[in-house]
């Protein structure tokens, strides 16, 4: 009896677990039926959404296309109505006579000189040859003027001076160098300080920092005639220096 029990125990268990496989295939072909019908469905929208997107793109693109043909003509177009900002150091320099010059890729404003300059024109005297103006009947000039600038051999008036014509100076090959425009002739030998200047790394500028760019030009800071800056006290404080003070 008890082990007829036990065989329709188990005989109930074997039925209601192959109940249970067979529901769970069915649900699963059903999940499957349901799942193609499904995917239809998103294959459908994304077609749909998929062409939605690509004519929009390509309209888009035909857009972007016809007003900028590059990253710049956008920049460009884009910056049309920006206006200018409003801090320029124009108003402050305007009680300064400047003139603008381009060197390489900088253009900036320098101070004119020959309205600075006391003796200008040079040629209120310097209308006769040099030698035709020493000479006992006529009075030393210049005297104030004492060269201080390298070797005293190898510098001399006549390397930045044009002989024959005063109111100009000259290059080491003879080409004339207006007044204005000094800084052509230290350049030829001061390569590495011009550059420099031209970039903004050596020398000042004058006012602001806002644009227009104004610099001081060589002549504004280094006498042509004695260049190089007496050190001052105590630029080297040490026992010589105090002795020399003492
Ligand atoms: C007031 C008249 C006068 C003016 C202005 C004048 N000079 Fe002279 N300069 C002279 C006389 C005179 C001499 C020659 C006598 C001498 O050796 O001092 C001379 C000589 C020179 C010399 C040759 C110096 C030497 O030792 O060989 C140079 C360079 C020179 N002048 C440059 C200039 C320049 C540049 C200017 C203009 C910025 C100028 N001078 C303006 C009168 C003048
Ligand atoms: C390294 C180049 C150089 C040499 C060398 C040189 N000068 Fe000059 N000199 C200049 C420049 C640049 C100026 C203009 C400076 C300025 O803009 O203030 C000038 C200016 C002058 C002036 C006008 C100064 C004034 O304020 O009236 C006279 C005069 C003059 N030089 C005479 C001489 C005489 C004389 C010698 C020789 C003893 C001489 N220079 C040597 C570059 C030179
Ligand atoms: C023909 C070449 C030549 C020209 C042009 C020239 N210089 Fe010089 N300069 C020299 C030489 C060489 C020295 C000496 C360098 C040294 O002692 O290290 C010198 C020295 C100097 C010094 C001093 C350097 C120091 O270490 O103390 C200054 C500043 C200077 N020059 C500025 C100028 C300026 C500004 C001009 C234009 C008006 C000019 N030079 C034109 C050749 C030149
Ligand atoms: C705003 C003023 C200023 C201007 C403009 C300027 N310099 Fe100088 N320069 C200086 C000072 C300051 C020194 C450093 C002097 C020292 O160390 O004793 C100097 C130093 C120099 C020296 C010595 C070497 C060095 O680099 O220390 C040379 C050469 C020289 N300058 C050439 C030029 C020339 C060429 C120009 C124009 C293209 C120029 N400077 C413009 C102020 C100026």
């Amino acid at each position: 009896m008890l082990e007829n029990k036990i065989m329709e125990a188990r005989l109930l268990h074997f039925t209601t677990i192959i109940d249970r496989m067979k529901k769970s295939n069915r649900t699963k072909q059903v999940s499957k039926i349901s799942k193609t019908n499904s995917k239809n469905h998103v294959a459908a929208i994304s077609k749909v959404v998929c062409i939605l997107w690509m004519s929009i793109l390509l309209l888009s693109c035909g857009h972007q296309e016809e007003e900028y043909h590059s990253i710049l003509d956008k920049i460009e177009a884009k910056s049309k109505h920006y206006k200018e900002i409003s801090i320029s150091s124009k108003r402050f320099l305007a009680e300064y006579h400047t003139i603008e010059i381009t060197e390489g890729e900088y253009t900036f404003l320098i101070p004119e000189r020959k309205s600075q300059i006391q003796s200008f024109e040079c040629s209120e005297c310097h209308s006769k040859p040099l030698k035709k103006l020493k000479g006992k009947e006529f009075k030393k000039a210049h005297w104030d003027i004492r060269l201080k600038h390298a070797n005293a051999e190898a510098m001399n008036c006549t390397i930045c001076h044009d002989a024959k014509d005063m109111n100009h100076l000259k290059s080491l090959t003879g080409s004339k160098i207006d007044f204005n425009q000094s800084y052509n002739v230290c350049k030829q030998c001061h390569t590495k300080q011009f550059e420099d200047w031209k970039g903004g790394a050596h020398g000042k500028r004058i006012e602001s920092w806002a644009l227009p760019r104004a610099s001081m030009t060589c002549v504004n800071c280094h006498n042509p005639h004695s260049p190089s800056f007496e050190s001052r006290w105590p630029a080297q404080f040490n026992t010589q220096k105090r002795k020399e003070r003492e």
